[in-house]
């Protein structure tokens, strides 16, 4: 198709949460395709093995009851900027949650403008219900042995509690 629109929703995904989900049915609204740039990220030193994150990604995503267009689950090692060329992508999707998180996002944004002003980074604001979810405490509170199935589907909590158990 011509003048298809594709975005990118790149993240760490170590894991996925509910809140990442919540954003991927609302972007899949916007464009005609939506790929999920799942980021290798070593530097965040994620709990997670990538083809472990790429699994469970894809299994939300086929879970999914609410998808607007096809969705794609792939992963990347280089610039975001560059996964997104390679896709001819022409917007980015970014979730803000609380403010804490637009230093950072303004920051990633304004480099990214400057690589490749022809890309668009979209933010999508956060559910009350999903603003103060993160995967960093999604694991913590997982490895305390804490209840965190409000917040993770059933495929990434079992995978979780295998990690930690
Ligand atoms: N609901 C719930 N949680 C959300 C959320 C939402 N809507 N949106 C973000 N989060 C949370 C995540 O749980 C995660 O929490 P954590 O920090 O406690 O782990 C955090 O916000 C962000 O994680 P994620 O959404 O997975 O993205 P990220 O910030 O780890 O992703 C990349 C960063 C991949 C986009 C960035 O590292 C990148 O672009 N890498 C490629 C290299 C590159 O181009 N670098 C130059 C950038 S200028």
């Amino acid at each position: 198709m011509e003048n298809k629109r594709i975005g990118i929703y790149p993240g760490t995904y170590d894991p996925i949460t509910k809140g990442h989900l919540h954003i991927i049915e609302r972007a899949s609204k916007l464009v005609d395709k939506l790929i999920i740039g799942v980021a290798e990220n070593p530097g965040k030193n994620p709990l997670f093995s990538l083809s472990e994150r790429l699994e469970m990604v894809q299994t939300d995503i086929d879970n999914m009851h609410e998808k607007y267009c096809p969705i794609e689950v792939v992963s990347f090692k280089n610039l975001l900027i560059d996964f997104a060329r390679d896709h001819n992508a022409q917007a980015m999707f970014r979730g803000l949650r609380a403010s804490s998180d637009f230093e950072y996002e303004f920051q990633m944004t304004g480099m990214n403008f400057q690589l490749a002003p022809d890309i668009e980074t979209v933010f999508l604001m956060s559910s009350d219900k999903w603003q103060f979810v993160s995967s960093s405490f999604i694991k913590e509170i997982s490895k305390l042995d804490g209840d965190v199935s409000g917040f993770v589907t059933p495929n990434v909590l079992n995978r979780l509690q295998a990690k930690q158990g």
